[in-house]
């Protein structure tokens, strides 16, 4: 699995430039013939836990989150009568996977969209049901690393942020067209910001000399908004900021919530479900999601268990699994992985 270049959110580790990995996991990496940069997070984990239900001739996992396609190549090396359905809102990742599995080309089908239309994806794949979904949220090198995608502050570059390029909203029109409110209530609630109303107020007073276009603008403003003492915690102080942006414009909370009650529909019994989070807002939200259709829902003053309010699904996961020590060691962009998976033992209640 040595060409995949794996990220989490560009907030966290993500951005920082290729020098800054720790010499530590480059030569660990190096000992193991891997770059730290390349590695699919928890794949030998996530191949353990939908490989099993992946054996059956004609078995459908849906990747929503295809990216470099490293973790379904690993699956449909492990699962030769699995079929792929792979999602991606991002037209180069669809591109760059369909070369990448080339080889298996008879047994991929490939569909440009949202992971909230998984079960449209499917449906255009001549699919009725999976028999695994896997989610690997945040974003990928190419999105980071093309510099003129704008997700980067340590690349200077116009203000963009898009995942899908077709979509017209970037971050510069968030930046220079949002209200004082709104902005602040994006780095506030997305960005975690504690500063939120200081840059929004920054951004506002800059923008009225003229639009901020470039990540390094932002960037320094941000800096400068920030007060002196707090900024040599926390890493960059623009990271919470960007952050921020790029959840907005990508409209990925939102996203995530539809998604993850529509994935699930789309499992067929005994089908499975992993989600790959990066940060306690997505964490947040997938563990919800999980734990409301792993529970009775009887009322409680009832004597009896009702049939129709029983678990749709099984915890597979305790809590969130993390990344192990030495995975971190290997790859420092696993650090702020969290994975939950279920697998479906109920018909989807009504
Ligand atoms: C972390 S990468 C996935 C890496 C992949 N697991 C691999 O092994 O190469 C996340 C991918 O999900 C895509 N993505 C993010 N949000 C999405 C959404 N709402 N719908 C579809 N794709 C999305 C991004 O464009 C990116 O390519």
């Amino acid at each position: 699995m040595g060409d995949i270049r794996q990220h989490g959110q560009p907030g966290d580790d993500g951005v920082r430039p290729d020098g800054e990995q720790g010499i530590g996991a480059r030569i660990a990496a190096a000992r193991a013939g891997l770059d730290p940069l390349h590695v699919p997070v928890m794949l030998d984990r996530i191949v353990e836990l939908l490989a099993p239900v992946l054996s059956r001739p004609g078995a459908v996992l849906v990747d929503g989150t295809l990216g470099l396609g490293g973790h379904s190549e690993a699956l449909l090396k492990a699962c030769p009568e699995t079929r792929l359905v792979g999602v991606d809102r991002d037209t180069t990742a669809l591109e760059r996977s369909a070369r990448r599995l080339a080889p298996y080309a008879d047994r991929t089908h490939f569909v440009h969209a949202v992971y909230s239309d998984i079960p449209r994806a499917l449906d255009e794949a001549g699919a009725t049901e999976a028999d695994a979904v896997l989610l690997d949220l945040g974003v990928s090198s190419p999105q980071l690393d093309e510099t003129d995608r704008g997700f980067a502050y340590a690349h200077d570059a116009p203000l963009d942020m898009r995942m899908d390029r077709t979509q017209s909203l970037t971050a510069a029109d968030v930046v220079n067209t949002y209200p004082f409110a709104e902005l602040t209530r994006v780095l506030r609630s997305y960005g975690e910001e504690r500063f939120a109303s200081r840059v929004a107020r920054a951004i506002e007073r800059q923008r009225a000399q003229a639009p901020i276009e470039s990540t390094r603008a932002l960037a320094e403003l941000v800096r400068e908004a920030i007060p002196a003492a707090t900024r040599r915690t926390g890493g960059h102080p623009a990271k919470r900021t960007f952050q921020g942006l790029r959840i907005e414009v990508n409209a990925e909370l939102s996203i995530l919530e539809r998604a993850l009650p529509a994935a699930v529909a789309c499992l067929g019994m005994g089908g499975r479900i992993a989600v790959l989070s990066y940060h306690s807002l997505e964490d947040r939200r997938t563990k919800r999601a999980l734990a409301a259709l792993s529970t009775d829902t009887t009322p409680a003053d009832l004597p009896v268990p009702l049939p129709d309010r029983q678990p749709e699904l099984r915890l597979l996961t305790r809590g969130a699994e993390l990344p192990t020590d030495e995975e971190n060691e290997r790859n420092p962009r696993a650090q702020s992985a969290r994975l939950r998976a279920a697998e479906r033992v109920r018909p989807p209640r009504q």
